[in-house]
């Protein structure tokens, strides 16, 4: 049993993305694992993921749907067992909250699934076009499938 965290800042575009992309492939290959997302500012809790970021999903027959956004809190630390971040900032912020060396260990950059230890970003779409939203599924499905490959 594995307990997975995505989190990036507004928990509308990046994290709920890879949130729907982990359960889709969860569903598939019929996983025991959890799943979750997290933004680390306040500024959209309880909202849907962003409407472009659903409906890049939905063309690739993602669901997002039933996400809604939530702030990254300390007991994350204790309820999960991997916290994946988007950027460096996320990083940052995520660690500002760590307690000791073992939560600090549970924190690492979700590209570093695909490029271990090359400290690559999910670049945050949100001010750009519909071409930045392609591109950043592009990279979450892949490192998604990645982690996934672990539990099958
Ligand atoms: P996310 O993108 O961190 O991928 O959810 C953002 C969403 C909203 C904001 C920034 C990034 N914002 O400043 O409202």
């Amino acid at each position: 049993m594995s307990r997975i965290l995505v989190v990036c800042l507004g928990n509308i575009c990046r994290s709920p993305l890879a949130e729907g992309i982990l359960l889709h492939l969860k569903e598939k290959h019929q996983l025991n694992i959890t799943i979750d997302s997290a933004g680390t500012s306040n500024y959209h809790i309880g909202e849907a993921p962003d409407a472009r970021t659903v409906a890049n999903a939905k063309k690739h027959k993602v669901d997002l749907s039933p996400l809604r956004a939530r702030q990254f809190q300390q007991s994350d630390f204790d309820n999960f067992d991997r916290i994946f971040v988007m950027d460096k900032s996320n990083k940052r912020n995520v660690l500002n909250l760590a307690r000791h060396e073992n939560d600090i260990a549970k924190v690492d950059l979700f590209l570093n699934l695909l490029h271990p230890g090359e400290d690559l970003e999910v670049p945050d779409p949100y001010y750009g076009g519909e071409e930045g939203f392609e591109h950043v599924f592009n990279l979450v499905w892949n490192a998604s499938e990645k982690l996934i490959a672990e539990f099958k």
